[in-house]
């Protein structure tokens, strides 16, 4: 049997100020109807002055282990997707690997923006299934409020901080006797990711970026955003890798149970469940009350659906991203 990358641990943390869009309409010429109805998102998180991407990254992964019955001892590989790095280097996941107090394997940082945890979520598979790691933590973490300039009401509206995390475990094959196994081995035969969809086109670069960088500027720059255009990739672009993922995985879209996508705007999401015809009940949103927080959206809608009851173990799962680069992709998984 093939060794499978089963989800058997979820965690998430927000910080803890909410910032409303009444709120930023006190400082910029934008109102809370007007974000609404363009986007869905009516507050966000902010990550406090002394708050880093590491720290709230660490917070997912402990309540993400926690979930997962496990120590962080029983890790052998950390993947960070971020944008927003505590330090140019090192990698975000080596600060997180020693704030958890894990010794063994590697940690490294992934960089696909919005797309970036399930790049992450890919790469851990592909890993896990070599057989050289048993048990990965895969976390998107942002501190992406700090990338904006507050003055450009076409982008500041829109994102907000937070961090998530899947514990994953190779499972099948000749490794990964896990506890999950042992005590329910018939379903998780079929558990974890089955398939994943990774896709870049860097000719798009001009759509969704920043303006600084440390062999350009020296300095971090601000997010910049042809919002319409993207806007206009992301319902093609997301459909597209939806469609894919599915057809080498050979089940039809609309098997799927829950549809778990990035929270970028509650227009995109809508878009793609009419153009592939889904229906808005099996949408996981968090887009509301989160907003964008880049890589880790889909772990923090993927924790709202998991515990509102709804994604329950065996259930088909599809999340989806769409982020600068461009970059976009898919994932099909068991939970
Ligand atoms: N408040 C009020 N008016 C605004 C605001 C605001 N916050 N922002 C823009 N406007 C105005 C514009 O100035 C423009 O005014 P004009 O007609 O007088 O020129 C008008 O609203 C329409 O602007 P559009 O940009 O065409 O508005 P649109 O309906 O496209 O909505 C939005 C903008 C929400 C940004 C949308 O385009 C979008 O969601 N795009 C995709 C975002 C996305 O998916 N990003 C990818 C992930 S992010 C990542 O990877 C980092």
């Amino acid at each position: 049997m093939t060794i499978k990358s089963v989800v058997i641990g979820c965690g998430t943390y927000l910080p803890e100020r909410i910032l409303t869009n009444k709120e930023i309409s006190t400082f910029v010429d934008t109102s809370d109807e007007w974000i609404q109805e363009r986007t869905g998102i009516k507050e966000r998180h902010v990550a406090a002055d002394d708050e880093k991407t590491s720290d709230l990254a660490v917070k997912a992964a402990q309540a993400a282990l926690n979930d997962a019955g496990l120590k962080a001892d029983d890790i052998d590989l950390i993947i960070v997707a971020t944008t927003t790095p505590d330090l140019t280097f090192p990698a975000t996941a080596a600060i997180v690997q020693a704030k958890l107090g894990v010794s063994e394997g590697a940690a490294f940082d992934i960089q696909a923006v919005c797309s970036g945890f399930i790049f992450a979520l890919s790469t851990a598979e592909k890993f896990l299934a070599s057989g050289q790691h048993k048990r990965a933590l895969v976390i998107g973490a942002e501190t992406f409020t700090r990338l904006l300039d507050w003055n450009d009401r076409a982008t500041c509206v829109l994102f907000g901080d937070g961090a998530g995390a899947f514990v994953l475990e190779a499972q099948g094959g000749n490794s990964g006797q896990s506890r999950n196994q042992t005590s329910n081995q018939a379903t998780n035969h079929h558990r974890g990711i089955i398939e994943t969809y990774l896709r870049t086109d860097g000719r798009m670069v001009d759509l969704l970026y920043v303006d600084g960088g440390v062999s350009s500027t020296k300095t971090t720059g601000h997010v910049k955003m042809q919002g319409n255009k993207v806007f206009r990739e992301a319902v093609t672009r997301i459909s597209e890798a939806m469609v894919t993922v599915c057809e080498k995985a050979n089940i039809p879209v609309t098997d799927i149970d829950w549809f778990v996508p990035h929270q970028a705007n509650e227009r995109i999401i809508l878009g793609v469940v009419k153009k592939l015809s889904l229906r808005t009940e099996q949408v996981v949103s968090t887009i509301a009350h989160q907003g964008n927080t880049s890589a880790a959206s889909i772990p923090l809608a993927y924790r709202a659906g998991l515990d509102d009851g709804r994604i329950k173990p065996g259930d088909l799962v599809l999340l989806e991203a769409l982020g600068g680069g461009l970059t976009w992709a898919a994932a099909l998984l068991r939970a």
